[in-house]
C-alpha cells in the first residue's frame, strides 16, 4: 500500500457472534484500525475475551486479542440490540447447525435479524459471514425490513487452526450485494489485507462458499482414492502428489491422503450443495460421489487396520493417536479420526487413545465411551498390536520409537496421514503401513 494514502481504519463495526468466525474476524477488523463491539450471548466467553483468553483454540488468538485489548477500541456485550447501536457495518458470525434432515438451521440467524432490526442505525449494511443456504440474504434482508438498511454476503474461507493467519490475510475477499457501491464500503473494511476482491451479486457470492468447500472435499476424495490405487499397484502417492501438484492448473494443496476428510465444514457445505442442485433440478453428481467416497474411506482405514492386526480386531488391542479431525484444532465434530475408532470398537477392538486435547480426567465424552483415553501417548501405546496414526499432530512424529518398540505388543503402525518416517520405523523393527505407498 503507498505510504502516502492512509488506509480506511476507523469504521464503527458490531460483530454477532464469538465463536470460530466471528472472533478471528471481530479482532482482524480490530486489527486493520476499526472500531469494534462484539456480541455474544454466552456471558463467560465475553468475559474471558474480557481477561485476554481465547475461548477456543487458535494460533496466535490470544495474542492478538491482547493486542486489540491493550488498543482499547474492542468492546463486548451480551445483547445484540446493543451492539449494532451507532454501528455502520454489522457482521453475523452465528452458527448455522445442520438441522435433522441435513439442511442448515437458520434460527439464530432469523433471530438476530428480528432483534436487531429496530435498532440498526439509518445506512447501516449488515453483513452475513455466517455459512447460509442459496438466498438467506434476502431472507434476512425480509426480516429486517427495512429501506434504509443493506444486507450483504461476505463469506468466510478461513481454516480451524489457522484462522488468524487467513483472517489477517485472505486469499480473497468476496463480497456480494445488490448495489456494487455497498459491496465496496464493505471490501474496503478489509484493504489492508491487499488480498484480490471479488465483488459479485447475493446469490453468487453465497454459492462461491459451497463451491469452494465442495471442491476442496472432492478434490480430497479423489486424492484418496488415487492413494488406495497407488496401494494396489505399487505406486506413491506422496510422488503422485508431487507430481501432479506442479502443474498449476492443479496446485500442491489439498493433495496429502488421510483417513477420510472431516470437520464442521466440508461434509456440511458438500451434503448442502448436492441438495439445493438438486432443489434447483440439478444433480452435482461429482460431489455426491466425493462424498460417499468419503464414507468408504473411513472403511477403507478400519480394513487395513483389521489386516494389519493380523486379520481380526476382536479381542486385539489398537492404539489410536489422534482423535481431532486434523491437527492445530480441538475440534472433533465430524472426526474421521473419532469415527474411525468408534468402528473399531464396533468390530471387537480395546482402543486406547490419545490426543493432546482431549483430557483423560472426569468423564470421557459420549462419543469415546469405550475407549480408554490416556493423557500421555507412551501409555496409550502401552500392550497396543497395532498403533495408528489418525489425526496428524507434530508430537506424534517427535515419540522415542525406540521405547515405543519395547512397549507395543506387536511392532505395526498404521499411518494414515504419512506423518511418521517410515524407513526410520522399518529400521527399528516395525512393520510400517503408509497412506497410498
Ligand atoms: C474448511 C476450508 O478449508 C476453509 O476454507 C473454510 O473456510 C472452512 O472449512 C469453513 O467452511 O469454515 P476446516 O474445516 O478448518 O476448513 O478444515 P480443512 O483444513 O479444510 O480440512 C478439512 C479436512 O480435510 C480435514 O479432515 C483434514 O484433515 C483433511 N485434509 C486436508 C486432508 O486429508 N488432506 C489435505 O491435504 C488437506
Amino acid at each position: 500500500m503507498p505510504e502516502d494514502r492512509p488506509p480506511l481504519a476507523g469504521r464503527r463495526v458490531a460483530v454477532i457472534g464469538a465463536g470460530y468466525v466471528g472472533l478471528p474476524t471481530a479482532l482482524a477488523l480490530d486489527r486493520f484500525g476499526h472500531s469494534v463491539m462484539i456480541c455474544d450471548r454466552d456471558d463467560e466467553r465475553l468475559s474471558h475475551l474480557r481477561r485476554g483468553l481465547s475461548p477456543i483454540l487458535e494460533t496466535g488468538l490470544e495474542e492478538l486479542l491482547g493486542e486489540a485489548l491493550h488498543r482499547g477500541q474492542f468492546r463486548t456485550t451480551p445483547r445484540a440490540a446493543e451492539a449494532v447501536v451507532g454501528a455502520e457495518f454489522v457482521f453475523l458470525c452465528v452458527d448455522t447447525p445442520p438441522a435433522k434432515d441435513g439442511s442448515a438451521d437458520l434460527s439464530f440467524i432469523t433471530a438476530v435479524a428480528e432483534e436487531i432490526a429496530p435498532h440498526l442505525e439509518r445506512g447501516a449494511v449488515v453483513v452475513n459471514k455466517s455459512t447460509v443456504p442459496l438466498g438467506t440474504a434476502e431472507l434476512v434482508e425480509g426480516l429486517i425490513g427495512r429501506g434504509d438498511v443493506d444486507v450483504v454476503s461476505n463469506p468466510e474461507f478461513l481454516r480451524e487452526g489457522s484462522a488468524v493467519a487467513n483472517s489477517l490475510r485472505p486469499d480473497r475477499i468476496v463480497v456480494g450485494a445488490k448495489d456494487l457501491t455497498v459491496a465496496q464500503r464493505v471490501a474496503a473494511l478489509f484493504e489492508q489485507t491487499g488480498s484480490p476482491v471479488v465483488l459479485t451479486d447475493r446469490r453468487s457470492s453465497e454459492l462461491i462458499k459451497y463451491a469452494a468447500n465442495a471442491f476442496l472435499a472432492t478434490k480430497l476424495s479423489f486424492v484418496n482414492s488415487l492413494a488406495s490405487m497407488c496401494e494396489a499397484v505399487g505406486a506413491d502417492a506422496r510422488d503422485l502428489a508431487r507430481g501432479i501438484g506442479y502443474d498449476r492448473r492443479i496446485g500442491p494443496d489439498f493433495l496429502q491422503p488421510g483417513p477420510g476428510w472431516g470437520g464442521a465444514c466440508l461434509p456440511k457445505d458438500a451434503t448442502a450443495l448436492v441438495a439445493m442442485a438438486a432443489a434447483a433440478g440439478v444433480e452435482v453428481d461429482v460431489v455426491r460421489a466425493a462424498l460417499s467416497s468419503n464414507d468408504s474411506q473411513r472403511d477403507r482405514v478400519v480394513e487395513k487396520i483389521r489386516v494389519a492386526a493380523g486379520g481380526d480386531l476382536r479381542d486385539h488391542t489398537v492404539a489410536v493417536l489422534g482423535l481431532t479431525f486434523k491437527s492445530n484444532t480441538d475440534d472433533r465434530r465430524n472426526s474421521p479420526a473419532t469415527a474411525i475408532t468408534r468402528k473399531l470398537i464396533e468390530r471387537g477392538a480395546r482402543v486406547r487413545a490419545h490426543d493432546p486435547t482431549v483430557k483423560a480426567a472426569g468423564e470421557a465424552p459420549p462419543d469415546l465411551q469405550q475407549v480408554t483415553v490416556c493423557e500421555d501417548p507412551y501409555e496409550a501405546l502401552a500392550g497396543a498390536e497395532v498403533v495408528v496414526i489418525l489425526t496428524e499432530w507434530p508430537l506424534f512424529r517427535e515419540l522415542d520409537y525406540r521405547a515405543v518398540r519395547d512397549l507395543v505388543a506387536r511392532p505395526v503402525v498404521v499411518d494414515t496421514r504419512n506423518l511418521l518416517d517410515g524407513d526410520l520405523l522399518r529400521s527399528l523393527g516395525f512393520t510400517y503401513f503408509g497412506a497410498g505407498h
